[in-house]
């Protein structure tokens, strides 16, 4: 499987990362964020959401209690955390599957705690390092989110330097 791997030494930096790859996304497509608790998955979604231009008086704030958030940006973006779910067929109630099949951006924390899902997308996963530092590995779920990957992997490339000094 091809990953590639970022550090973080800021939240912001985070964000910056997930603004980038919120700006190369197109319709109907999922991201998976996974990692520890405070690892950073909505941080991420926060600067992912800048990428989809949602705007900055609705804040991207965490949907643990509530199960999905949802913004409208350039493309609507629905911010699922699973985190508190106990029983996955619940998700068929909330429309889950027709989040995922629908136009918008669906980005789903805690994915990886129902493997029977079965979930394609583009999978940010990160871990804690010493302080502010995340280790952020991004790779696909699925062969048709490798082109995604991929140019994301180019365009932080391009833009990663800026960022560094953040
Ligand atoms: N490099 C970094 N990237 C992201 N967050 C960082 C970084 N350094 C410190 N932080 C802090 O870590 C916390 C990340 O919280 P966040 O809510 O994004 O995590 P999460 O992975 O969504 O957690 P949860 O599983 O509880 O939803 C924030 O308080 C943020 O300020
Ligand atoms: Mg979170």
């Amino acid at each position: 499987m091809h990953h590639w791997i970022v550090e973080t030494r800021s939240p912001e930096q985070t964000r910056a990362l997930g603004e980038v790859l919120g700006r190369l996304l197109g319709p109907s497509t999922v991201v998976l964020l996974s990692g520890d608790l405070g690892a950073g998955k909505t941080c991420f979604t926060q600067g992912l959401g800048r990428g989809l231009e949602v705007p900055e008086g609705e804040p991207v704030v965490s949907p643990s209690y509530t199960l999905m958030n949802q913004y409208r940006g350039r493309i609507d973006l629905y911010h699922f955390d699973l985190y508190r779910l106990v029983h996955p067929e619940d998700l068929l109630d909330l429309g889950f599957d027709e989040y995922l099949c629908g136009d918008g951006v669906t980005v789903v924390e805690w994915g990886d705690r129902f493997p029977g899902l079965g979930l394609e997308g583009v999978r940010v996963h990160l871990e804690h390092g010493e302080g502010e530092l995340r280790r952020i590995s991004i790779s696909a779920e699925g062969e048709s989110s490798q082109p995604l990957v991929e140019a994301f992997r180019r365009q932080w490339a391009a833009e990663g330097e800026p960022h560094d000094r953040v």
